[in-house]
């Protein structure tokens, strides 16, 4: 017969032997919340000196912990940090350093603390630096559009609905509309990071500890606002990483409906702008290709957002209160979506900042497809003073007059045009320009050059 495996140290005491192959293998989170050991330090270092200051343990003792967690951190800042899979999670694996470093005193610090709180408390301050890292990535976004926005003010290019040409528009009021997206989903992280910035440490297991612990000055002590009020919801709830996931997958969104229209863009077929050999790949076998291939990773990869969110949604929606280790489940998703986010931001930006416009292409897609039909139409309202869907009528017809004669709204002679309207005067044609149509529309959140201009200097004061 084999030999039966030793009990855990951690919880020994009513354990004859230790877990099967399988069991190990199910068990084992370390690989992945081995990314938690800087905030799980953080953690056990303020636990230990709250433990001291209120008299729990003796000074010497915390002395002496506080001396080995910093080692253990230096180890695994250097990489040296001896990991066992047989620890089962970052949190034991330190607790056994901890023990093979300072001896007996390493089993005080888990005074008045369970992995329970300890592991919410390390995964709350993950997703704390995490929104930080996301707001500064996406600002960079913001940046880049707004430098090109701004060179772009007056650039005409076809603004669609139905991805049919609907109207002529600037390049640079397209790229302000992704600054205002991007605003929001800093403005959802942020609001993330104020929800989830208070601090579970000293829920314990889940009813709190007979200890008399000081929950506040641990918080403060690791930057929350203040202690989680109730100890059942601190150790079961992960809102903050949904939260996290939701507002990431929303973000997601706005960059992968980017990331289309580079790939559309930059395509023969609209030609309207050119990436550089810095974020295309060539093809093995057509010699002509240059691929999108950043902009279809980011296109792609955001997928992968909206899935994690569902899978931790589905982790969750099912158990009841409290912990149960189903919650272990949490981390994969969140830092394989944290990992990503960060890499499309960053290709997002750099796409941004390397493409190239060509000007020509966007002003003869801008003025195709009769994209000045509506100021045609509200020329009409405004000099006539046609009723607005009156004005549709005539344009309409024009339209149909102008696609039989095979030519643009700008070049149909004025005969042919007063034989549908013959009020109409030749001041028609000086807003059938497509520098005319957009250089019209100075509403409040309009094309006009003159309002992206002002556009984007109130963006810059507001997200840079
Ligand atoms: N690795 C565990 C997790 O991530 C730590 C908490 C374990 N708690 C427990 N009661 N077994 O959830």
């Amino acid at each position: 017969m084999s030999k039966k495996p030793p009990a855990n140290a951690a919880w020994g005491g009513r354990f004859a032997g230790g877990p099967s192959e399988i069991m190990q293998r199910i068990n084992v989170s370390l690989d992945v919340d081995k990314r938690l050991h800087e905030q799980d330090i953080a953690g056990s270092l303020a636990h230990n000196a709250m433990l001291v200051r209120a008299g729990i343990i003796a000074r010497e003792d915390g002395e002496r912990i506080a001396k080995g967690l910093a080692k253990i951190r230096d180890e695994l800042a250097a990489g040296k940090f001896p990991f066992d899979p047989a620890h089962e999670d970052i949190h034991l694996n330190i607790e056994a350093r901890l023990a093979a470093l300072i001896g007996p005193a390493a089993g005080r610090l888990h005074t008045a603390r369970s992995r329970n709180d300890q592991v919410a408390t390390d995964f709350r301050l993950w997703v704390r630096d995490a929104i930080d890292a996301a707001d500064a990535r996406i600002r960079d976004v913001q940046a880049a559009l707004l430098d090109r926005a701004d060179e772009h003010a007056k650039t005409v290019m076809p603004g669609f609905t139905h991805m049919q040409p609907a109207q002529p528009v600037t390049f640079g009021h397209h790229l302000m509309a992704y600054v205002e997206m991007l605003g929001r989903d800093r403005g959802r992280f942020h609001d993330a990071r104020a929800r989830l910035n208070e601090s579970p440490l000293g829920a314990a297991a889940l009813a709190g500890t007979s200890f008399p612990i000081d929950r506040a000055a641990t918080a403060k002590a690791l930057g929350f606002d203040r202690p989680m009020a109730n100890s059942m919801d601190a150790v079961s709830d992960r809102d903050f990483a949904l939260e996290y996931l939701a507002a990431t997958a929303i973000c997601g969104v706005h960059l992968s409906r980017f990331a289309e229209e580079i790939v559309l863009w930059s395509g023969p077929q609209f030609g309207f702008i050119a990436l550089s050999d810095a974020f295309t790949t060539g093809s093995s076998i057509m010699p002509q290709k240059r691929n999108p291939d950043a902009a279809e990773l980011v296109r792609g990869k955001t997928g992968r957002f909206t899935g994690n969110l569902v899978a931790l949604l589905t982790v969750m929606k099912g158990l009841a209160l409290t912990y149960a280790k189903d919650l272990q489940e949490d981390k994969a998703p969140l830092f394989e979506t944290a990992d990503n986010l960060d890499l499309c931001l960053a290709a997002t930006e750099g796409m941004v900042r390397d493409l190239r416009v060509n000007e020509a292409a966007m002003r003869a897609a801008a003025g195709a497809g009769f994209s000045t039909a509506t100021d045609l139409a509200d020329w009409l309202v405004r000099v006539l003073g046609l009723p607005f869907r009156e004005a549709h009528r005539r344009t309409g017809a024009l339209v149909k007059r102008a696609e039989a004669l095979g030519c643009d709204l700008a070049a149909l002679p004025l005969a042919e045009i007063r034989k549908i309207e013959p009020r109409i005067s030749d001041d028609i044609y000086s807003v059938l320009s497509v520098d005319k149509s957009v250089a019209s529309r100075t509403s409040l959140g309009g094309t006009a050059p003159s309002r992206v201009k002002r556009a984007v200097a109130a963006a810059r004061k507001k997200y840079l």
